[in-house]
């Protein structure tokens, strides 16, 4: 990506800086700025949050001064509440305030997170920001974690797949990204300390995998490393994820940014990798030159960070050329009205919605309708260019005819109108002051008295309608007794309006869960460790995270990953395979038809999951493996066709440290969720690995036998050792199968003889590099 700057062009630069001069270039200058060194041409960059809205704070970053170096300037940010985004004005750049990542997340739509990114880096581009902090992506391991809102899903293919689509977006504008936050900071209990103990398949599979298929497509210009630890390691100071994983298995040649003071130890953070310490520290400056002059931290690391620093100033400068493209604050509030009505989730519709014409008297209760909750709080809380009224946007849609009582809570007077009314629609939220950066959700209920008041309307009225605004899942105690469930998430500043399309049936909606909803809290898969002791958070639900979890341990839950209903229905028919045997490096086309059976237009998200059983290495029970959201007419059909390559449906083996897949019977299912199968297809999984474990010197007499190629090896060296024949050698083994001892322990009780430990190594040693060619020729 770094292409149109040779390598060479910036060696001359940094030859000539100081180690003071290399310093200033590594770190912030203030808040939100990077460090201009006009006696070697530097220009400095500016960069701000945030995630689906551009927070630009006049005062930290117009001030020629280092905008923001106090700490209070840093807290006011992170703690922000959405609450009290009012009080903010003056201060901050009105940007239109895009659904949250949780609501996006529900799209599963490419194309329109593609459009998102575009339209957030216009509006950089207009405040001229060069480089935008985000999108987030960590995984939603819990429905409980403080900053889910701004997050796309718990699982990887659909984080990897959305977020890799904003950044294009985002960088098509030349304007850059920072996919944060790397890696596995999914809660916000001790955030900047915690250790989150993470098994290497938990990793690879799962926490990694998102960023691993966003990197690889859309090359973000700048990753942002995480505040916790990760397996003992500080994550903004880990070699092993900031130079093994993301820049030699991976290939990344961006910039690392620290997330805000976040390193602990700068020059170690650098030593592995941490090329950019933001914000500006006067401390953590000292520290790296001092550890620049006496040698402690290598030239050729530093001057390596420069480099990268130089070639992304360069893109930064480069994507500021040009006129910037024209818009007006309502033209993209109308996109995120689109964007809103296109991720809301129907959960539930007992055939009340959409709003029909003869549904005359409509009562709606609940705050929400008034003030609606758009975002969540923390460094990602925009200030919106205009806030969308629910009540006002719905009446605009509603006929004459149609008349609105609005009353915000249900006392005896609100009941006895909901009683006799066409339609009840409740506007309600999860409590706000809980969720956000820096605290997680104690619970999974609506906000105080919420519950209760839905329940009381619902005893009432069977034509209860309620829309949701929350940050992650929520429990519905009263489900089966309301007649439709609208699930909004946070949906930005046009949300009024998208509600307003969706419950007329103006838009159809297409949303699905991107995450499982469980019916109560005790169900969510991380439970039984979360949040975490000592200072140490156990993941140790291991790879079987969100739905994984629900089907492996056969649990319920209220909706499950990939649910949404829309106003039309569809039709899953004739599922091919190019092939029906996938090799590690081999791809197969996928293809299936979709069919709009109802009688208005409307899209579907197809979904296609993988069932392989273990073998060596468990398997959660299914994963998605693609998915596609074809928008039809009323009987159209299409064909979707999707590509899965064999490295797609790999595993990680921590022992061979590499991605591997087992030979075994395994299925492709089509389906509407992960638990409304609709088609199904027989798949061979063509071994790269063998069955067997590497040998050991313990390993057991009854795990080495069907191993061939260490029974071969084995039985020459007793042919040999011993003046036996090859099939009496192998009749000793085979006594040996019961054996509580390790394989050479039993030989050499067995035989009554004294193998050499140099023999033994040597003999393993041979064994597992003869495993090796094998599997090298698979
Ligand atoms: C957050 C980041 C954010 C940064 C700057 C940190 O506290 O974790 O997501 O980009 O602050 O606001």
């Amino acid at each position: 990506m770094f292409t149109d700057q040779p390598a060479d062009a910036n060696d001359g630069i940094v030859d000539a800086m100081t180690n003071q001069e290399k310093v200033d270039l590594l770190s912030g200058f203030g808040m939100w700025k990077t460090a201009g060194i006009p006696e070697h041409g530097i220009k400095p960059v500016i960069m701000t949050d945030g995630t689906y809205g551009v927070r630009y704070s006049i005062p930290q970053i117009d001030s020629d001064e280092r905008g923001g170096m106090d700490l209070d300037a840093f807290l006011s940010v992170v703690n922000q509440r959405a609450s009290d985004v009012a009080i903010a004005w003056g201060e901050m750049k009105p940007a239109t305030c895009f659904p949250n990542g949780s609501a996006m997340g529900n799209s599963w739509d490419e194309a329109l997170m593609q459009r998102l990114g575009t339209l957030l880096g216009r509006e950089c581009r207009a405040m001229g920001v060069h480089l935008l902090l985000g999108p987030g992506i960590n995984i939603r391991r819990t429905p409980l974690a403080g900053r889910s809102y701004e997050y796309y899903s718990e699982d990887p293919l659909v984080t990897g797949k959305l977020s890799a689509a904003v950044i294009e977006g985002i960088q098509s504008q030349g304007v850059g990204t920072s996919l944060k936050h790397f890696a596995c900071n999914n809660s916000e209990v001790e955030r900047t300390t915690m250790d989150s103990i993470v098994d290497e398949r938990a990793l690879r599979e799962i926490y990694l995998k998102g960023f691993e298929i966003a990197i690889k497509q859309s090359n973000p210009w700048t990753i942002m490393s995480s505040y916790n630890r990760l397996n003992g390691v500080q994550a903004s100071q880990d070699p092993w994820l900031l130079d093994d994983v993301l820049r030699k298995d991976w290939g990344f040649e961006g910039v690392v940014v620290s997330d805000w003071h976040g390193i602990k130890d700068r020059p170690a953070s650098l030593m592995a990798g941490g090329d950019l310490d933001m914000p500006e520290s006067p401390r953590r400056k000292a520290d790296l030159l001092a550890a620049l002059d006496s040698g402690a931290v290598p030239a050729a690391t530093v001057d390596l960070s420069c480099r990268r620093m130089l070639d992304l100033i360069a893109l930064c400068h480069k994507g500021a050329e040009g006129a910037v493209p024209a818009y007006t604050a309502d033209e993209h509030h109308a996109e995120a009205r689109a964007m809103a009505a296109a991720s809301m989730v129907l959960v539930r519709n007992e055939g009340l919605l959409p709003i029909q014409p003869q549904m005359r008297r409509i009562v709606v209760v609940g705050r929400d309708a008034g003030t609606p909750v758009i975002q969540g709080s923390g460094c990602a809380t925009t200030i919106p260019t205009m806030v969308d009224q629910p009540l006002e946007q719905l009446q605009k849609v509603l006929s004459a005819e149609q008349t609105l009582t609005f009353r915000t809570e249900a006392d005896a007077e609100t009941l006895e109108l909901a009683a006799s009314a066409d339609l009840v629609l409740v506007y309600t939220s999860t409590e706000g002051a809980y969720d956000g950066e820096g605290s997680d959700r104690t619970t999974l209920t609506l906000g105080p008295g919420q519950d209760e008041m839905i329940a009381a309307l619902a005893a009432v009225s069977d034509k209860v309608a309620v829309i949701i605004a929350c940050p992650d899942a929520v429990e519905m105690p009263w489900i089966e007794k309301v007649g439709a469930v609208l699930v909004t998430f946070y949906s930005g500043q046009a949300m009024g309006g998208a509600v307003a399309d969706v419950l007329t049936g103006a838009v159809n909606p297409s949303g699905k869960l991107s995450v499982t909803f469980p019916k109560r809290l005790t169900d969510v898969p991380g439970f039984l460790h979360y949040p975490g002791e000592n200072g140490q958070h156990v993941y140790g639900e291991g790879i079987h995270v969100g739905y994984r979890s629900y089907d492996m341990r056969e649990i319920e839950p209220l909706f499950p990953f990939g649910h949404g209903l829309s106003y039309t229905t569809f039709a899953y028919a004739d599922l091919s395979l190019s092939a029906t045997e996938i090799g590690l490096n081999d791809a197969i086309a996928v293809a299936f038809t979709v069919t709009n059976t109802g009688d208005r237009a409307g899209a579907e998200v197809a979904q296609l999951y993988l069932q392989a059983p273990g073998k060596r290495l468990k398997r959660s029970p299914q994963e998605l493996k693609g998915f596609a959201k074809p928008l039809l007419q009323p009987g159209e059909s299409r064909r979707i066709e999707i590509t899965l390559k064999g490295s797609d449906l790999a595993i990680w083996d921590p022992a061979l440290k590499r991605w591997v897949l087992e030979g075994v019977e395994a299925r492709l299912v089509v389906g509407a969720s992960s638990r409304a199968a609709q088609l199904t297809a027989d798949l061979k999984l063509k071994p790269s690995v063998l069955p067997f474990r590497r040998l050991a010197y313990d390993t057991q007499p009854a795990y080495v036998l069907p191993n061939a190629i260490a029974c071969e090896g084995i039985c020459a060296y007793l042919t040999a050792r011993c003046n036996i024949s090859p099939e009496d050698a192998m009749r000793m083994l085979q006594h040996c199968s019961n054996s509580f001892f390790g394989i050479f322990t039993s030989l050499e009780r067995r035989l009554r003889l004294s193998i050499p430990e140099a023999e033994v190594a040597h003999l393993i040693e041979e064994i597992n590099a003869a495993m090796d060619a094998t599997e090298a020729r698979l």
